[in-house]
């Protein structure tokens, strides 16, 4: 059973990418356990206050420390990711030499209602990743697009076949998470 820090860096309450990675966390709850980081409190990143870190950047850098991987469900913003998300891992770098990011084994999901969305963000993503030295599982990449019959009346995800590619990817974070290599091409 591996422990999950999950970041979803939308605050809205009807965001589709919280809903997608509710149904992530009920579709590996037999792998993983799965913690919401929580992004709500976290004040813009400010150099001043590094040596007396804010409680709420406390609490996110000793989720993200405890667990054995980082799963990203993130929406496209302007094609990139959003700032939320951004000074989340900004605070997460930081005071120097005290980051939660280095070897951290992550991953990226993202929905959009645009037919190639969040393709670039976590692009974008990647680059920003790599330069904090997380490591990241890059295949199978998971670009989807949201429809308003994504999600059943319960919050799962409606169709099988889409349900059964998004538990195959779990799998293959589980799997990459305990050591295995990643697939890919
Ligand atoms: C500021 C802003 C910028 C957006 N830019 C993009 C974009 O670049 N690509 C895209 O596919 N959708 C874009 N969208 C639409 C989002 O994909 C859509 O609002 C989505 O529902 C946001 O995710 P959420 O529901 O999880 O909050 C943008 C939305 C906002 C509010």
């Amino acid at each position: 059973m591996h422990k999950l820090a999950v970041i979803v860096p939308s605050l809205r309450k009807n965001s589709i990418n919280r809903k997608l990675a509710e149904a992530l966390a009920a579709l590996g709850r037999e792998q993983f356990s799965f913690e919401f980081v929580k992004l709500e409190a976290l004040p813009f990143f400010n150099e001043d206050l590094e040596n007396d870190l804010p409680a709420a950047v406390v609490e996110m850098k000793k989720t993200v420390a405890a667990a054995d991987g980082v799963l990203i469900v993130t929406p496209e913003y302007n094609r990139s990711f959003p700032a939320v998300l951004k000074n989340a891992l900004d605070w997460g770098s930081r005071p120097y030499g005290k980051g939660v990011w280095a070897g951290k084994r992550t991953a990226s999901v993202g929905m959009s209602p645009g037919a190639v969305g969040t393709a670039v963000c976590q692009s974008q993503l990647r680059s920003v990743l790599g330069f904090l030295g997380a490591a990241q599982m890059t295949s199978p990449e998971i670009c989807l697009l949201y429809t308003p019959d994504f999600f059943a009346a319960d919050g799962s995800i409606a169709t099988e076949r889409t349900r059964a590619f998004l538990a195959s990817f779990l799998a293959a974070f589980a799997a990459w998470i305990a050591g295995k290599a990643p697939s890919g091409r």
